[in-house]
């Protein structure tokens, strides 16, 4: 399980890593053999030890600094550090893309501790597994199972609140970009989604052309512009009707929003429309299948339903 592009890093990294442990070992031999012979005359009187291997480093005339070997208990620790370094080479990865005796991935690690997390939570989304959604949605319990799973998996895009964002829709409001039903949430939630709008500005034209329908757009929801410029745009809602619908109350089909509604996935304003004809969109709802298991899409499904219904 290594990521190298090629063998060369592999190698490289396994003999960073050999030579690393052989530089260590090679220095606390060097430093570890016993005192130099001495390196000056004793003086007078003076305690022979002290003429012993200095470094030459001299401090307040008469200090000098000793050069003895690493007293051995602490030598005897660096030892067991490079044998420790060694036997876990052998059992564990890190030369290179050489797996070790165990075959330890963190992969796997998380795998088995997902599986075991799954396992020990199983028992509480069983017990909510025969409730529909709308018996989900009126469990205070489910309900608040929902909310942790929604902070933890869905609230970085979503919001805390659900409320979202530019780019990032709002589930709150009961107006669908893939349809609200319970089956449409659970579906979205499971296989995720994406809206693509590509860049229409060839199709519609000069950019007058775009600015006008631009103006059209704005009066479908009657959030401004101007008339004038927009029945001039009208007749080039054409190349939009296909994903929009020839009303401009959008398809729920292919995630086109509804543009009569005054909800503005990407903002409101005749920028935001112009830059929506001319560079298109591309919204990404991350599948959660495999991520989340189905007990928990099947309260989410429900959380995210009862946060538009009223349960009964
Ligand atoms: C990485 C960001 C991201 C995360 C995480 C995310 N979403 Fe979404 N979600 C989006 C985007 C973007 C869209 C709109 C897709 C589009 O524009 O076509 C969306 C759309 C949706 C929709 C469809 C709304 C509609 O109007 O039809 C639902 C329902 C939804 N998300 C629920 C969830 C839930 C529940 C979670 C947590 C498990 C979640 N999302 C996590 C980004 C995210
Ligand atoms: C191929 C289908 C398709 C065509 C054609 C298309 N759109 Fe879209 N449009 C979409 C989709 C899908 C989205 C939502 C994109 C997303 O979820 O990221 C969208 C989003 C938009 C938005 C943003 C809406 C919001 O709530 O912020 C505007 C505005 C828009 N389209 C206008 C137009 C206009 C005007 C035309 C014609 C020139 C057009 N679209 C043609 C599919 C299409």
């Amino acid at each position: 399980m290594s990521d190298f592009v090629s063998d060369f890093w592999s190698y490289y990294v396994g003999i960073a890593v050999i030579l690393s442990i052989v530089a260590c070992a090679w220095l606390l031999w060097v430093m570890s053999r016993g005192k130099t012979t001495p390196n000056r005359p004793l003086k007078e009187g003076e305690d022979p030890r002290l003429a012993v291997g200095t470094t030459g480093h001299v401090w307040d005339e008469t200090l000098e600094e000793l050069n003895n070997p690493l007293p051995g208990w602490w030598a005897g620790l660096f030892i067991i550090t490079i044998v420790f370094s060694l036997v876990y080479l052998v059992f564990y990865p890190g030369l290179g893309s050489f797996q070790g005796q165990f075959g330890w991935t963190s992969v796997k690690q998380y795998e088995a501790e997902k599986q075991a997390t799954d396992a020990a939570v199983a028992p509480l989304y069983a017990k909510f597994a025969s409730l529909t959604t709308e018996q989900l949605a009126a469990n205070p319990d489910a309900m608040a199972v929902g909310e942790r799973l929604f902070l933890n998996n869905c609230a970085q895009c979503h919001g805390s609140d659900a409320r979202g964002n530019k780019g990032f829709p709002n589930l709150t409001d009961n107006d669908w970009l893939y349809g609200g039903t319970p089956e449409k949430i659970h579906e979205t939630i499971t296989k995720g989604r994406n809206g693509v709008m590509p860049s229409m500005a060839a199709a519609v034209g000069s950019a007058d052309d775009v600015t006008n329908l631009a103006n059209y757009v704005l009066s479908l929801s009657q959030s401004g512009g101007d008339p004038l410029k927009a029945n001039l745009g009208r007749e080039k809602f054409v190349v939009c009707a296909a994903c929009h619908g020839p009303e401009g109350k959008g398809n729920q089909a292919v995630g086109a929003p509804n543009l009569t509604d005054g909800i503005w996935l990407y903002g409101f304003g005749l920028d935001k429309v112009i830059a929506a004809i001319n560079g298109g969109h591309n919204g990404m709802m991350p599948a959660q299948e495999g991520k989340l298991s189905a007990g928990q899409i099947n309260i989410l499904s429900a959380y995210v339903w009862h946060l538009s219904n009223k349960a009964p």
